[in-house]
């Protein structure tokens, strides 16, 4: 749906990192390396949610169980081999993880239920949109000031007005 090219999830993760940078410290009181930390992770899973050895596509894992669902059993790994890592710090994180699809229909078992995990939530939408809207647009005739229709996101997209 997004960032759907070699090297997206490393962009994705990378603008993500970047945009909560510069939000950093518009809200008080929020856990910035728990949502740094989130926003690094979120989307983990995706390393084996797909295959790319001739084209991109889902690998059985991926079809089976969902980067959300990998993400998190990776996550697990991780955490069990650190000694003494806090308990409710692990909850978080995974939550972080669990959330980031916002809703039960897109994916994600529990809402975002911390304020970081609404954030990242948000932010994810934006940067996955924002990514996935421009590509499109950039995919379409050059020379008409709206795209086709966008079928998943039901509408057609304005480009702007072509110089002559
Ligand atoms: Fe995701
Ligand atoms: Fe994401």
């Amino acid at each position: 749906m997004h960032h759907a090219y070699l090297g997206g999830l490393l962009e994705h993760t990378l603008s993500l990192v970047l945009l909560i940078h510069k939000i950093a410290g518009h809200y008080d009181g929020i856990d910035n390396d728990l949502l740094m930390t989130g926003a690094v992770l979120h989307d983990i899973g995706k390393i084996h949610e797909f295959c790319y050895e001739s084209h991109i596509d889902y690998s059985d894992a991926g079809r089976l169980l969902s980067h959300i669902v990998i993400g998190l059993e990776m996550l697990e790994k991780k955490i069990v081999s650190i000694k003494d890592f806090p308990e409710e710090l692990a909850l978080l994180l995974k939550h972080m993880i669990v959330s980031h699809h916002g809703a039960r229909d897109f994916g994600s078992p529990e809402p975002p239920k911390t304020i970081e995990a609404v954030m990242l939530n948000y932010l994810d939408e934006l940067d996955s949109k924002v990514n996935g809207i421009r590509n499109f647009m950039a995919s379409e005739d050059p020379e008409s000031a709206w795209t086709s229709y966008h079928r998943v996101l039901e509408r057609f997209f304005y480009k702007g007005k072509v110089e002559q």
